[in-house]
C-alpha cells in the first residue's frame, strides 16, 4: 500500500521528468514554488493537504499553451499516473478537477468548479505570477514568444476573451495590465491576499522605474 508520503515523492519525480524541457517560467521550479506556496497557505485553511499537494504538483503537467491549446492532455496524464499509484478514486477526481480549473482567467466566463483545495492551489499559482519572480517569468515568456518588451503605440486590451488572451502577440509590458495587476483582487485566501498585495506593490514600483528609464529620465 502506498502512503501519502510515498505518493507525493513519486509524483515529484514524475513531474520533474515530464517538465524537463519546459520553458523557464513553467518548469519544475515553478511547480516547486507553487507547491511551497500552497503548503504555506494550507496551514491557515481547512483543506485536505494531500489533495492540495497533488493538485499543486500536477497543475501544469501539460499546459495547453504548449500543446496547441489542447486542454485535455494534462488532466488525462495526471489521472493515468495517479491511477497507476492506486490513489483513491475520489482524490483522483478532485485533483483532475483542480488541474482543469486552476487556470481560469477570471474574465467573462463563470468558473464551473470551486473547492477550498482549488482555491489554495489557484492562489499559490497566482502568487508565482507576481513580484520579482512574476516579472522574470513574464519577460521570459515574452522572449520565448519573441515579443517586444514595450511599444507605447500598442495599448493593453482590458476586455480579452480567453481565446484572444491566448493568441495575443502584444508587447510583454501589456501583460501586466491585462492580467498581473488584476490578480491581487482575485485571491481567495487571507494569506494569499496578504502576499499578493506586497508583490503587487513591488511590480508597481518596477513599472514606474521602467517608464522613467524608457523616457530617459533616470
Ligand atoms: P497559469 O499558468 O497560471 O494558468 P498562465 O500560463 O497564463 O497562467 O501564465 C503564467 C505566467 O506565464 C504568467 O504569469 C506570465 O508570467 C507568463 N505569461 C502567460 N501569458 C503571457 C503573455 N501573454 N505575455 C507575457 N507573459 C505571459
Ligand atoms: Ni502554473
Amino acid at each position: 500500500m502506498n502512503t501519502s508520503e510515498t505518493i507525493i515523492k513519486q509524483t515529484k519525480a514524475f513531474v520533474k521528468k515530464e517538465l524537463e524541457k519546459a520553458e523557464g517560467g513553467h518548469d519544475w521550479f515553478h511547480i516547486l514554488r507553487v507547491y511551497n506556496n500552497a503548503l504555506l497557505i494550507s496551514k491557515h485553511e481547512k483543506v485536505d493537504q494531500f489533495v492540495v499537494a497533488l493538485g499543486a504538483l500536477l497543475h501544469d503537467i501539460a499546459d495547453s499553451k504548449f500543446h496547441d491549446g489542447d486542454e485535455t492532455i494534462g488532466p488525462q496524464k495526471a489521472r493515468e499516473f495517479l491511477f497507476r499509484l492506486n490513489v483513491d478514486s475520489a482524490v483522483i477526481e478532485h485533483v483532475v478537477k483542480i488541474i482543469k480549473h486552476v487556470s481560469f482567467k477570471g474574465g467573462n466566463e463563470e468558473q464551473q468548479f470551486r473547492s477550498p483545495e482549488l482555491d489554495v492551489v489557484q492562489d499559490a499559482d497566482r502568487l508565482d505570477a507576481l513580484g520579482a519572480i512574476g516579472i522574470a517569468r513574464t519577460f521570459n515568456y515574452g522572449g520565448f514568444k519573441n515579443r517586444k518588451l514595450f511599444d507605447p503605440s500598442i495599448k493593453p486590451n482590458l476586455h480579452m476573451t480567453k481565446e484572444a488572451y491566448k493568441a495575443s502577440t502584444a508587447p510583454t509590458i501589456n501583460h501586466f495590465y491585462e492580467k498581473l495587476l488584476l490578480l491581487k483582487d482575485r485571491m481567495h485566501t487571507k494569506t494569499g491576499q496578504k502576499i499578493a498585495l506586497e508583490r503587487h506593490q513591488y511590480m508597481e514600483g518596477f513599472l514606474k522605474q521602467f517608464y522613467a528609464e524608457w523616457d530617459g529620465e533616470k
